[in-house]
């Protein structure tokens, strides 16, 4: 069957059509945010209306949205429409602080769902295909954010969700899969498993495509995962604040990662002074979602590092480009997909008496999976008790995993005895193998 080779008109806008688009639609959503408490006093502290927001230039005035603004308000408080009028919401993790939470609409999930099955169509998957996602369904993003842009597409879906790396084989085999979502480390961790029952991903499965996201990875880490499972691997940008996955989105070029500039605005900034960087150096993301009805964020501060990759790209979209994330201007680590910050762990080990304050995360990976080893300090008082320190152990793990949402180990160690740096303390140490 004759395919287009574009999945929406807005694709193919030239320059002054996206900022056309981008004027009315940021006018409209700054209107729209009026209807959030939260918008409303900060334009008010800001002394400046809606009205006042006229041009793309003049979003140079609003003050920036951050994480703190997320938590500050949570659950509901940046809503810009009555909670009646919402479907979903999708919560980070965490429970010791204020998770986040963003809220949508009837709309704002179908819009969600155009920009996911618009990055699958652009690099060739078709109805034919057989989607399979490996990604954490419920609040991971990356679930149902994948599962409606590959249904809306038409593609045969098979929503096998995080872990149990035998049984996504077996799907991949049995079922046909062509097109796979999965991290770069679980993408190697696949491979290994295939490896180790005697599968060769290239003769035994019909794999040819990989949307590949949700942790920074290089380009050789790319074209290692392209050549072991014989796909051809493009990097998937996304996240929560601004719905999920289908933010950006590599092109068969494979050359940056085109951000949809219909549903956002992009601004590149220094973390340090927040004015804009100069064209094409890396700084910190900022974005401005100007499609979107229950929670639309203005100037929201992602903190992942990149730049807008110079010069137009061969595939006939006009749409900006960035980088491969470089990493983040916070503390904020990244372990088998999911987003932890050292203070949540710090927040739990506090709990208990039985521990001194010095701890240490090590990230690892055994055996192709990505893990988290925390030591931790033993208060003075020693506790000569192997089975209660058997009980604190797993009471410890408990805790930490319903909060960071994966397993680590927990370590004891004797007081003074995790290395002293001058200064602040190394509280992470990354050890991951870099494919
Ligand atoms: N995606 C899919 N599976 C993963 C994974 C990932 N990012 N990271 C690890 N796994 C697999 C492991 O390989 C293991 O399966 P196996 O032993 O059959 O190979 C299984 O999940 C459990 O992993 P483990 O490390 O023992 O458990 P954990 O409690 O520390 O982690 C997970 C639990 C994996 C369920 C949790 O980390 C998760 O849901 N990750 C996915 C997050 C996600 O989808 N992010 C994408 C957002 S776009
Ligand atoms: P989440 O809100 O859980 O979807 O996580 C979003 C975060 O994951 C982003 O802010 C980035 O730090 C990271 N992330 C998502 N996609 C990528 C990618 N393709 N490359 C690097 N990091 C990514
Ligand atoms: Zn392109």
């Amino acid at each position: 069957m004759g395919y287009s080779k574009f999945f929406n008109p807005e694709e193919t806008l030239d320059r002054a059509g996206i900022e056309a688009l981008q004027t009315e639609r940021l006018r409209a959503t700054v209107a729209h945010c009026m209807g959030s408490e939260f918008y409303r006093k900060r334009f008010r502290e800001a002394g400046i209306s809606a009205g006042d927001i006229r041009t793309l230039d003049d979003l140079q005035k609003i003050p920036f949205t951050t994480k703190q603004d997320l938590r500050d308000t949570y659950p509901f408080g940046i809503a810009s429409i009555p909670l009646s009028e919402c479907a979903r919401l999708h919560s980070s993790s965490g429970t010791t602080g204020n998770p986040t939470v963003i809220l949508h609409s009837k709309k704002d999930l179908e819009q969600w769902a155009n920009a996911v099955a618009r990055c699958l169509w652009m690099v060739g998957c078709r109805p034919d295909d057989v989607f399979q996602n490996s990604s954490g369904y419920g609040m991971f993003t990356g679930g149902l954010g994948f599962q409606y842009g590959a249904e809306l597409l038409g593609m045969l879906t098979v929503p096998a969700g995080a872990g149990n790396t035998l049984r996504q084989i077996k799907f991949i085999t049995d079922f046909g899969t062509t097109v796979l979502h999965a991290i770069p480390s679980y993408a190697s961790r696949l491979y290994e498993v295939m490896c180790e029952k005697g599968i060769d991903p290239r003769r035994d499965t019909k794999l040819r495509i990989l949307a590949i996201g949700a942790e920074p990875h290089s380009e050789d880490t790319r074209k290692r995962i392209e050549e072991m499972l014989g796909v051809k691997a493009y990097n998937s940008f996304g996240m929560s604040e601004m719905c999920g996955p289908g933010v950006a989105f590599e092109c068969p070029e494979q050359n940056g990662m085109h951000i949809w500039e219909d549903y956002y605005i992009v601004e590149i900034i220094d973390p340090e002074t927040l004015k804009p960087v100069p064209e094409g150096e890396v700084g910190e993301l900022v974005l401005t979602t100007i499609n979107r009805e229950a929670m639309p964020l203005l100037r929201y501060r992602t903190r992942d590092l990149t730049r807008i990759l110079p010069g137009e790209c061969p595939c006939g979209r006009h749409h900006k480009r960035i980088d491969r994330i470089r990493g983040r201007s916070d503390d904020m680590i990244i372990l088998k997909g999911v987003n932890i910050f050292p203070i949540q762990v710090e927040q739990v080990l506090m709990q208990y008496n039985e521990l001194a304050s010095d701890y240490l995360i090590t990230l690892d990976t055994e055996e192709g999976n990505d893990s988290m080893t925390i030591e931790v300090e033993l208060a003075n008082s020693f506790i000569d008790d192997y089975s209660a320190l058997q009980r604190l152990e797993r009471n410890i793990v408990r805790m930490l995993r319903d909060e960071i949402l994966v397993t680590p180990k927990v370590k004891f160690v004797p007081k003074g005895s995790l290395p002293q740096s001058e200064g602040k303390a190394v509280r992470v140490r990354d050890l991951r193998k870099k494919y």
